[in-house]
């Protein structure tokens, strides 16, 4: 089925992702506070993870079906206790340093469920590549962000450095924390990523190398990690951050 490039969207969030998006092609963007309107099509949810129960109350449940996710973290638990384990579902590969900045696309954006041709489209006439991935490869992707987020936004906090250069200067780090979130995922029953797992999120890291992360949304990320498991260098640089704090 082909999407037509002038699908609306109604983008909910007018922060870095959600004013990118609506840059890309006709949509209508709606504000903190701002019902969903009731025209038919896809209704992207662009709030950090900790406001997403509130966008869930301004949405009736007839349209829940259309909304489409782009937070990062660890939501599969999330999702499925409010029965939204088939929504669509996008991990992005992009920068988006500011309000009103362009998108700084860094490859390899995926795309699950019944809007992802839609939003691949959308994505695409907004310069960054995506593809529609079916729902195993999609959670499987889906750890391989959460640890790029936890590694690098961690790695951030600690040296006040952006992803350019910490791939040059921390690269034991990166490994050994790799290693750490990887092993604590798939004792938690995550799919495993395979193959240089360290490498790609280099890779990532190198083609957004001015990107500065940080410590955010620690309940979805790294905060979901330590209450499994203490690890060595995740447990010190984490107790480091929070006693400089
Ligand atoms: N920035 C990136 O480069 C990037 C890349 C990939 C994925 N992501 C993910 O995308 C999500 C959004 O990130 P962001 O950087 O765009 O965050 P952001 O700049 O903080 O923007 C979030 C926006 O959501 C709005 N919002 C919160 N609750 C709302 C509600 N109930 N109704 C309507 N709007 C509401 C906020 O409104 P107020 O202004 O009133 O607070 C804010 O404008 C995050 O989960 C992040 O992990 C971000």
């Amino acid at each position: 089925m082909s999407v037509p490039a002038e699908t609306v969207f109604q983008v909910i969030g007018a922060g870095r992702v959600g004013l990118a998006l609506v840059s890309m092609g006709p949509a209508h963007l709606l504000r903190r506070g701002e019902p969903v309107l009731a025209q038919a099509g896809p209704i992207a949810v662009c709030a950090r993870n900790d406001d997403l129960e509130d966008v869930l109350r301004l949405v009736p449940a007839d349209r829940r079906g259309d909304l489409c996710f782009v937070q990062n973290g660890l939501l599969g638990p999330w999702f499925t206790e409010r029965g939204l384990q088939d929504a669509t579902r996008a991990l992005l590969y992009f920068a988006v340093p500011s309000r009103g900045a362009a998108a700084e696309d860094g490859g390899g954006t995926v795309v699950t469920g019944p809007w992802a041709e839609a939003l691949v489209t959308r994505l695409g006439q907004g310069g960054v590549a995506a593809q529609v991935v079916d729902a195993a490869r999609f959670e499987a992707e889906a750890v391989e962000k959460l640890l790029w987020s936890c590694v690098f936004g961690l790695l951030a906090e600690v040296y006040k450095a952006p992803v350019g250069q910490l791939i040059v200067e921390r690269r034991g780090e990166i490994s050994t924390l790799t290693d750490e979130l990887l092993d604590v995922a798939a004792e938690a029953g995550l799919p495993r990523p395979q193959g240089d797992v360290v490498g790609r999120l280099v890779a990532y890291s190198a083609r957004i190398p001015s990107y500065q992360g940080g410590l955010k949304e620690l309940p979805w990320r790294n905060g979901w990690f330590l209450a499994r498991r203490v690890t060595p260098l995740h447990g010190a640089l984490m107790a480091q951050t929070t006693a400089a704090r």
